[in-house]
């Protein structure tokens, strides 16, 4: 017998279809994640925990989601407890895992859900879609995960595991279509909540994004990425975009009291909802000191913080100058404008409120300059 061909060697043992469906599931028989929201294999969900998980997920780490889950189940353990419950309370809870509006559309999903359905959940993908806070991969997540119905949520990890299988070549983000048709062309008819949780577990700890463990993965015979040795190179992912900067002044006031003042930032946008250290406008160059000080939020003699402080934003990279002033608590001087959205929050409480780490950053910049 003479040497392989070339090409031989890089297609993988059998192309990815319902026999790598088949390894997979049996894989995530035994070596799943047990995380509190799911029953393990083959067994019923409870929607509402489906759901709650899902939400939660939506930006933030299985790691860090797990305390908040077992929080809200514990205190709201049906739809229909949160729908009753008060949305301030809600908001409270929320707290720490960031972008208020998940919580608002949380609530307002329970309220719809009670209101509209009786306090069942709808199970197609469809119907999900119409919810306040679903949007296409969470209703697909849910349909699946909670309902068992045939549709398929893409997310990072999955996207990953599918560009791999594949040896999809074409860059992201312009390959997502392609990933998500292939990724639907393996969606079994049963189990399909299964399968998309045993995507996201091989993709969290087996076909990581760095040093995929190729050797032990159920899937490797059937990997066109771990064929050809392109395993770690995929997906490829365009290059990023040069990100503009954007600079303001952030006013940080002291009450000699200790307390601080904070401004809630519209609903709608960046960081909706969420508290922050009121500031000029971002601009597309620092604002002159004499134009800045007509945003300040109250009259009185400002310090400006040596040095400044830099955010990173998925679209733009933030550089804010920080003034400080340190008031009476009898005071004298009278806020500007705004002041509804404003409240005094005591350096203790501030770990409890919604802020932004762009703002911890303002905060511990102008603190540690006292
Ligand atoms: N990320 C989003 N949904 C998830 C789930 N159901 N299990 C694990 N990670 C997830
Ligand atoms: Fe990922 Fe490697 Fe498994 Fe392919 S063989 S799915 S690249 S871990």
């Amino acid at each position: 017998m003479g040497a392989p061909q070339k090409n031989q060697k890089q297609l993988p043992l059998r192309p990815a279809g319902a026999e790598t469906v088949e390894a997979l599931l049996l894989w995530y028989g035994s070596e799943r994640r047990h995380l509190p929201w799911r029953y393990g294999p083959r067994k019923k969900a409870d929607p509402y925990r489906v759901w709650l998980s899902e939400i939660m997920l939506q930006q933030t780490t299985v790691k860090a989601v797990i305390p908040y889950f077992q929080k809200f189940v514990a205190r709201w353990p049906t739809v229909a407890a949160l729908a009753s419950a008060q949305l301030e309370e809600v908001l409270q809870q929320w707290a720490g895992l960031g972008y208020y509006s998940r919580a608002r559309n949380l609530k307002a999903c329970a309220d719809a859900v009670v209101r509209d359905f009786g306090g069942v959940f709808p199970r197609t993908e469809k119907q999900l879609l119409e919810l306040p806070g679903i949007g296409p991969y969470t209703a697909a997540a849910i349909a699946a995960i909670a309902f068992g119905e045939k549709a398929t949520p893409v997310d990072g990890n999955i996207e990953r595991v599918v560009s791999r299988l594949f040896a999809v070549q074409q860059a992201l983000p312009a390959s997502k279509p392609e990933i998500r048709r292939l990724a639907a062309t393996l969606t079994p008819t049963r189990r399909a909540g299964d399968f998309a949780q045993a995507m996201m577990d091989l993709g969290a700890e087996i076909c990581t994004p760095k040093n995929p463990s190729c050797l032990v993965c159920p899937l490797q015979q059937d990997c066109a990425a771990n064929a050809r040795g392109l395993a770690e190179l995929l997906p490829v992912k365009a290059p990023k975009m040069a990100r503009p900067s954007r600079y303001g002044v952030a006013f940080l006031v002291q009450r000699d009291d200790g307390a601080v003042l904070l401004r809630q930032r519209p609903e709608a946008g960046l960081l909706g909802g969420m508290l922050e250290v009121p500031s000029t406008h971002w601009g597309d160059a620092p604002p002159p000191k004499k134009e800045a000080l007509r945003a300040a939020p109250v009259t009185t003699s400002w310090m400006p913080v040596p040095g400044t402080v830099v955010h990173v934003f998925t679209h733009f990279r933030l550089e804010l100058v920080v003034y400080r002033a340190l008031v009476p608590v009898d005071a004298s001087f009278t806020l500007w404008a705004e002041q509804e959205r404003c409240r005094w929050v005591q350096r203790r409480d501030l770990h409890a409120q919604a802020l932004p780490s762009v703002m911890k950053k303002v905060i511990a910049h102008g603190m540690n300059a006292a």
